[in-house]
């Protein structure tokens, strides 16, 4: 069985962040020989959220499925099309009854599968969910690799750098990577953990870097400064940055070969 090759793209913010999507996917799908494209789609729109029409955006450039993050829930035209679109996942750990889901299995041309299971952490967040921990153990008694699906990709998108170092941690062996997104800065710990999943703390934010986490700088200093939220956050505007892990992985095994984070474009694009 061949190698399978996948991409993560990190947190997409504002139009700055989609134009990197969609300049880059399409090339790199091609000169990587890419099989399978996720991106994070945490701020897309305007900063909050992701609507249906950028969905359908980004997967006519090459995306096959697009994470929701926490901020999945701001645009309210994308609530229904969660159950109407696979190919977008909230994060699994929302109660069962909550619209959507969050692990999917998708068909490879030949008959393969790739898993995407995407989760949310609970250290620093406000939703008060499931333990992702618990979440992930169930929903892989559906998927092992080497049998139904030939790879499993992870989106933990959670704020603490332990939580989603422990997740790492705890899922080594049994999916092809573990990649984190949410705090929007890319982490220089991208690595093979000793059992064999490709794993990467935080794969930063597709978006201009010129600006507070993608954000224009005056809202969040007025924040921080004053500490009373007064202004609406707009998303930053100058070139954006593709910041995007290409994961290789062993087409027998499930388990990774080399994980490889790209920075392309903007102020730290390499
Ligand atoms: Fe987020
Ligand atoms: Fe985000």
């Amino acid at each position: 069985m061949s190698d399978i090759k996948l991409l993560f793209c990190g947190d997409v913010v504002g139009r700055a962040g989609r134009e990197a999507v969609v300049k880059h996917v399409p090339r790199l799908r091609k000169e990587h020989a890419l099989d399978f494209v996720v991106v994070s789609g945490d701020n897309a729109a305007r900063g909050f959220g992701i609507t249906p029409e950028i969905c359908r955006e980004f997967y006519e450039c090459g995306v096959d499925v697009v994470t929701g993050g926490d901020h999945v829930w701001d645009q309210k035209e994308t609530h229904p099309y969660l159950d109407r679109e696979p190919r977008l996942l909230r994060p699994h750990n929302f109660p069962e009854k909550t619209v959507g889901k969050g692990f999917g299995m998708y068909p490879l041309p030949d008959g393969r599968k790739i898993a995407v299971l995407h989760l949310l952490g609970q250290v620093f967040h406000k939703e008060y969910l499931d333990c992702p921990f618990a979440c992930a153990e169930k929903a892989l008694t559906h998927a092992r690799m080497g049998h139904q699906v030939a790879a499993i990709l992870v989106d933990m998108h959670a704020e603490a750098t332990s939580e989603k170092c422990a997740m790492g941690v705890f899922l080594d062996g049994r999916v092809s990577a573990v990649v984190g997104s949410h705090t929007h800065i890319p982490t220089a710990d991208a690595r093979i953990l000793p059992k064999g999943t490709a794993y990467q703390t935080d794969v930063g934010m597709c978006g201009d870097y010129n600006s507070v986490i993608g954000f224009d700088a005056e809202a969040p200093l007025l924040m921080f400064t004053t500490k009373v939220r007064k202004m609406r956050m707009q998303p930053a505007a100058g070139e954006g940055t593709l910041a995007a892990t290409l994961i290789t992985v062993n087409g027998e095994t499930g388990l990774a070969r080399s994980i490889t984070p790209l920075l392309l474009d903007g102020v730290i694009g390499q």
